[in-house]
């Protein structure tokens, strides 16, 4: 049969509307960086608004080697995904939460950020540029990048005189290489990826440097990822590298509460509202380590991860194991109701989702 999504159409400098497949192996999709077509781009003065931007051919960027994004880290983003639904229509999930968050921390950061409606207006207008990079239902999803960089230069440590939010996309399977396999964490107890004061609870680009070194010796060991432990008492649990993290204890869900130094993950407070509507009890409160031993159920929470089941953990050396190798009874539930929401294939009472 022939798929719906199959017309004839041609990428051009100018876009034009395509609603071809791209052709590559929707089979094989991992969470590699995939070139699309189209990117976004929208510049603001500092002390100004963004002006009105405007969608270019996908490729390499030219800044100043004075860029503050470059010289200061003075940069920011987000993670959003789209979901091409049965009848071919793409829903995008919760974009307003990601446009709130990315003020949030561009206040943090010193950064001017788009209003809420230029922010949804730059992902929709993107994704629809690259609608052919939506994978087919049940292959994937497009994860949308937007970026927030301070484009202008310094050379003081100052914020920056220009700044730029770039959305790209790029087509996506499963985050982990384990797929929907539980992955295997260990704790690390000596390098910390956020402090009190510090900004780990923005999405700033800085935070995810500053995991990379624990996560290398990590995976040089073997294991999927690294989870982090609060930096004051070394006791409490904060995230993974890249997703938040919940355990169950007699169908209760526990979470790490946002205290500064947790990126408040919208996957993490959709899966709270999906789990309290599912009638599970959900605690975001401080999660002790030694709580791991103890628990039925571990499992994280991201745009990327989405619900990833752990299947061990190892802490100064004792390993604890969960389950079967995939997702426990409580994340398997709150997985298929997430995702079902997300791809549009049961009905939307949350209002989540914005159909393209
Ligand atoms: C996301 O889940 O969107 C993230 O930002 C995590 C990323 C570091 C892969």
């Amino acid at each position: 049969a022939v798929s719906p999504f199959r017309r004839h159409a041609v990428v051009s400098d100018t876009y034009s509307e395509t609603t071809e497949l791209a052709d590559i192996d929707w089979d094989s999709l991992g969470f590699a960086y995939v070139p699309t077509d189209y990117m976004y781009t929208m510049k603001c003065v500092r002390g100004g608004s963004f002006s009105k931007g405007e969608l270019q051919r996908f490729g390499n960027i030219e800044l100043n080697p004075s860029a503050g994004v470059l010289n200061y880290g003075q940069g920011l983003f987000e993670g959003l995904k789209a979901y091409r639904k049965v009848d071919g229509n793409i829903l995008l999930f919760r974009p307003e939460e990601n446009a709130l968050r990315m003020k949030i921390g561009a206040e943090r950061m010193c950064m001017p950020s788009p209003t809420v409606e230029q922010f949804v207006e730059a992902v929709k207008a993107t994704v629809l540029a690259n609608k052919r990079w939506v994978p087919p239902p049940g292959k994937g999803s497009l994860y949308i990048r937007p970026l927030l960089m301070g484009t202008g230069t310094v050379l003081g440590v100052a914020p920056a005189p220009e700044y730029t939010l770039l959305i790209y996309v790029s087509p996506v399977g499963n985050y982990f290489k384990e797929g929907v396999a539980a992955i295997n964490l260990v704790v690390e107890h000596e390098l910390h990826r956020a402090t009190p004061g510090g900004t780990g609870g923005v999405k700033t680009i800085g935070n995810y440097a500053a995991v990379l070194k624990a996560q290398s010796i990590a995976k040089a060991k073997g294991y999927s990822d690294v989870l982090y432990l609060d930096c004051v008492h070394k006791k409490y649990l904060e995230e993974v590298s890249s997703c938040n993290i919940f355990v169950v204890k007699d169908n209760v869900i526990s979470t790490p509460s946002i205290k500064g130094t947790i990126l408040p993950g919208i996957t993490r407070k959709s899966i709270i509202d999906v789990a309290r509507s599912q009638g599970f009890q959900v605690e975001e409160r401080l999660v002790a380590v030694d709580e791991l031993f103890d628990a039925d159920e571990v499992f994280c929470t991201g745009t990327a991860v989405v619900v990833s089941p752990v299947g061990s953990i190892t802490y100064k050396g004792k390993r604890v194991s969960y389950g079967e190798g995939g997702f426990g009874a409580v994340s398997q539930q709150l997985y298929t109701v997430l995702t079902r929401l997300q791809m549009g294939l049961i009905e939307d009472k949350m209002n989540w989702t914005v159909e393209l």
